[in-house]
Parts: structure tokens; sequence; C-alpha cells
């Protein structure tokens, strides 16, 4: 079996290439620059496809002969839904392909501009590609893995707002069982971790695990803006202010039964993440 990965460099594409190659699929990267392929091969990825998801360039070649398509846009782009529309197109086009979406958890929450722009890619992929399924994962682990082990936790919003974090390489597996098998066709999983816990008890967690304190800490929205958020795009940096805000509110909280199912075991909990990984200057665990 063939399956593109579109992204297959950033954080997610990294993974579910990762989890792809893991079952002996053949992978095909979708890729923005050759400069960066081997990352894409060193996750497991058999071969490249130069492919510019603004202009559409390289799309034909990447759909062609392959069974399934994995598509993701990039992180609060704002050509998300035209992104969508192009890959689904190329695949729809393709005929045979398989279509697998990943959107977000509540994609329909209207406070947030590029959660909406997921609900909106989600109408165009099922109307483009029929029998599409779309994934719909919480906020990863993996988002304050580095933190926690560097022994801070700072963050724009509550430090006491409920999250169902989930292991990025769980929601991987679970992008590699609908792809490679059937009975998933025209389907909408939320992908949510197995509890539900604030930043602050993230962070008691973590000192738990990792066996040194790890703080939680508030930084103030513009503290934000002025600090890791100045480099970004003005929407980019409004699409995550916004997010924060609604983080406050009500955190991000989903159920994880849906993933349970489809992994057959229990998803990792946010301990077990931090004992994968380990402490920064210790041997990380195998798994
Ligand atoms: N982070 C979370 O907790 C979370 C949770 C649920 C859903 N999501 C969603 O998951 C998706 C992926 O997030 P991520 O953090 O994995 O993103 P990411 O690390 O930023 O990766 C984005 C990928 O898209 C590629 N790309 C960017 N612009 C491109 C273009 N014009 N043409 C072709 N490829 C292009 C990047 O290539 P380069 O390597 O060349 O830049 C990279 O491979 C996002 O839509 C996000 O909303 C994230």
């Amino acid at each position: 079996m063939r399956v593109l990965v579109i992204g297959a460099t950033g954080k997610t594409g990294h993974a579910v290439t990762r989890a792809l190659a893991s079952r002996g699929i053949a992978v095909r990267a979708a890729v923005r620059s050759v400069d960066r392929q081997n990352m894409a091969y060193a996750a497991g990825a058999r071969s490249i496809s130069v492919v510019d998801l603004v202009s559409g360039a390289g799309l034909p070649a990447a759909v062609a002969g392959v069974d399934a398509v994995y598509h993701l846009a990039p992180n609060v782009h704002p050509d998300e839904v035209r992104m969508a529309e192009r890959v689904a197109a190329a695949a729809a086009a393709e005929g045979r392909a398989r279509f697998v979406f990943h959107s977000v958890l509540h994609p329909d929450d209207a406070s947030m501009p590029h959660h909406l722009r997921k609900a909106e890619a989600e109408h165009v992929v099922r109307g483009t590609v029929p029998g599409a399924t779309v994934l719909r994962p919480a906020a990863y682990h993996q988002n304050l893995l580095e933190a926690a082990r560097s022994g801070r936790l700072a963050v724009p919003y509550s430090l006491d707002s409920p999250f169902s974090n989930v292991d990025l390489d769980d929601v991987a597996e679970a992008a590699a069982v609908v792809l490679t098998r059937h009975g998933h066709e025209g389907l909408t999983y939320e992908l949510a971790g197995p509890e539900v816990l604030s930043v602050r008890e993230q962070a008691a967690v973590a000192s738990e695990v990792l066996g040194h304190h790890v703080s939680a800490e508030h930084v103030s929205p513009d503290a934000w803006s002025a600090g890791p958020g100045t480099g970004l795009p003005e929407q980019a940096r409004a699409d995550l202010l916004a997010m924060f805000t609604a983080y406050d509110r009500e955190g991000l909280v989903g159920e994880a039964d849906t993933l349970r199912r489809l992994l057959g075991r229990e998803p990792r909990t946010w301990a077990d993440v931090l004992r994968a990984a380990g402490p920064v200057d210790g041997a990380a665990t195998n798994r």
C-alpha cells in the first residue's frame, strides 16, 4: 500500500509518516522544499514529492498512484480551506485514493477562527471526496513536553482550565489505522487523551515523574504577544490570542473512547509521555 502524507516534515506529518513506515507502508512524503527531504526520509518515507499547498503545484504528481492521502494544513494558515480544496480535488481526480483529513477538536467553536476554518475545510473535503474520514485531535502533549522537561510551563491562559491533551504518537497510530484498514470511510473521529488535567496539574505530574520541580506560570497575553508571539504573521497571532481566550473560558476537552477503540488499548497519559521522554539529562525510554 502507498500513502501520500502532506506536511511530512512538520510535527504531525513526521509522526504519521513514522507510524505508517513502522507498519511497512510505503510513504510518499509531500515536502515543500527538497532542502528538508532528509527529515521525511528519517521518519521512514520511501519517496518524496515536492508540493506547494498554496499554488497547488506538484499535487497531481504527488497523488498519482497512491492508495490513500493524509492531508493536514500548516498550523493557523490563513489559506487552509483552499489548501484542503486543492488536495481533495487532486485526490478525487486520481479516483481511487482513500482520504483522511487532520482537523481539530471542536472545529465548530466560533470563538476560534482557525477552528472554524477547519470546520469549513472538513465541509469542503466531505463534498469533494466521498467517503473521506476526518480526525479531530485534541492538543498534543508534545506541545508542552520540552517546556516540562526544562522545568517551566509558562502559558498565556488559565493554569486551571481543563484539557484532555493527547499523545501525538497515539494520534499518528490512529491515523495509520484509518488509512490502512476498511470501515472508517465517511466517519469523523474525536481523538482526545484519557485524562483531564489543567496546566497546574500537568506541572505537578511532571514534577513527580521527572524528579525535579516543574513550575506552572501564567504569562499575560500582552507579554506573549511581545515575546513568543512577536515573529508571527498578524493573523496567526490574532488566531492564537483568540484561542487563549477560549482556553481561559473552557479549556479544550474531548472524549477518549474513540481513540481507545481505534488503538485497541488505553491511550497514553501525560505521565506515560513524560516517562518515555525522560528528564533533559536522562536517557529516554524506548517504546
Ligand atoms: N499542535 C496541536 O496540538 C494540534 C492539535 C490538533 C490539530 N493540529 C493541527 O495539525 C496541523 C499540523 O500542525 P503541525 O504542528 O504538525 O504543523 P507544522 O509542524 O507547522 O507542519 C506543517 C507542515 O506543512 C508544511 N508546509 C507549510 N507550508 C507549506 C506549503 N505552502 N506547501 C507545502 N507544505 C507546506 C511544512 O513544511 P516545512 O517543513 O517546509 O515548513 C510542514 O511540513 C495543523 O493544521 C494544526 O491545526 C495541531
